[in-house]
């Protein structure tokens, strides 16, 4: 059987690959978080793999803190690309595979067309440019890999819009939210079984790099109404401009992920991005 090593286990998407681990019982999936396996630490990746024999390592640690970044640029360096550094070392050295999870941010947003992976990237913020750095290393890593570029990701667990917006439309009366930018959402629960249900087919690793993002195009605002909708909220959702919503680091405008490669390759056909909000929300709360 197959072995995987979960990184990151206790973030939002380490937590969706738990949540749906049992489901595939052709892996054993091992999960640490960050005090059991620190990749800026190469030292815990070798006491660990001592302790268990390992396939490959699939990725979820990562820094995410996208405005924070902004103020602290060597610690989102640190884990983002020197941690990535780490990982590809011990993997070449084990001849294990690397998952890798990078994000829409890496793109300026500028483009008239959607996003595929072979779209120049021109990252506009620390994050989105630590995370393409990630992604040139493993290209030229000799380990294989492949990397998930996915978009707006949103799950029951961690810290993510769906929830922030779910929370304050049960307590406030008028919400503001973006209506300037535009993408595609990405269901964390359904990315973690997309990666399972692939992971171990030949052509899995054919490619280095994959977009990944429900099917539908929305903005914040869009998708703020909508769970107003589902809940039968009578708090107002207010459009606003990037420019009105402050944030220290620059977002892209349009990072609408162009999905045709992974949806060929692994004949995958993509779940509808509120059929993936209705299941979340009931996971939220507790009916599923
Ligand atoms: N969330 C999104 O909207 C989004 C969008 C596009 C792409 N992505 C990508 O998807 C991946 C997963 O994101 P996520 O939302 O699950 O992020 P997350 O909730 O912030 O989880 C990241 C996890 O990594 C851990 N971590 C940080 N430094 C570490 C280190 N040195 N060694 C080991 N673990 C470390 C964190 O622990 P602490 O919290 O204790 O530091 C946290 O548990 C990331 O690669 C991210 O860039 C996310």
């Amino acid at each position: 059987m197959p072995s995987y090593l979960v990184t990151g286990a206790e973030g939002q998407l380490g937590k969706c690959f738990k949540k749906v681990a049992n489901e595939f019982p052709i892996h054993k999936l091992i999960f640490a978080s960050k005090n059991k396996v620190d990749i800026t630490r190469p030292k815990t990746l070798k006491i660990f793999f001592d302790d268990h024999p390992l396939d490959g390592i699939i990725n979820c640690a990562a820094y995410t803190q996208v405005d924070q970044a902004e103020e602290s640029p060597e610690k989102a360096y640190q884990i983002n690309v020197d941690g990535i550094k780490n990982l590809i070392a011990f993997a070449e050295e084990k001849t294990l595979s690397i998952v890798n999870f990078s994000t829409d941010y890496i793109f300026d947003g500028t483009s008239k067309s959607n996003y595929s992976e072979d779209h120049t990237p021109n990252p506009l913020n620390i994050y989105g440019k630590t995370k393409y750095k990630a992604e040139i290393l493993l290209k030229n890593a000799k380990c294989i890999n492949t990397t998930f570029r996915v978009s707006w990701m949103f799950s029951p667990f961690g810290s993510n819009f769906v929830k922030t917006a779910l929370n304050n439309i049960n307590k406030k009366r008028n919400l503001c939210v973006v209506d300037d930018q535009k993408g595609r959402l990405t269901y964390g629960i359904d990315l973690a079984r997309v990666v399972l249900s692939n992971i171990d087919q030949n052509h899995f690793f054919d490619y280095d790099c994959y977009n990944y993002a429900l099917m539908g195009e929305t903005t914040w605002f869009d998708l703020a109404k909508k769970i107003k909708l589902i809940k039968k909220s009578n708090c107002e959702i207010i459009p606003c401009s990037s420019k009105q919503y402050f944030t220290r680091a620059l977002r892209p405008k349009n990072s609408i992920l162009d999905t045709s490669r992974i949806e060929t390759h692994l004949s995958l056909k993509i779940l509808d991005w509120t059929s993936a909000l209705d299941d979340c929300l009931n996971r939220i709360e507790g009916k599923i």
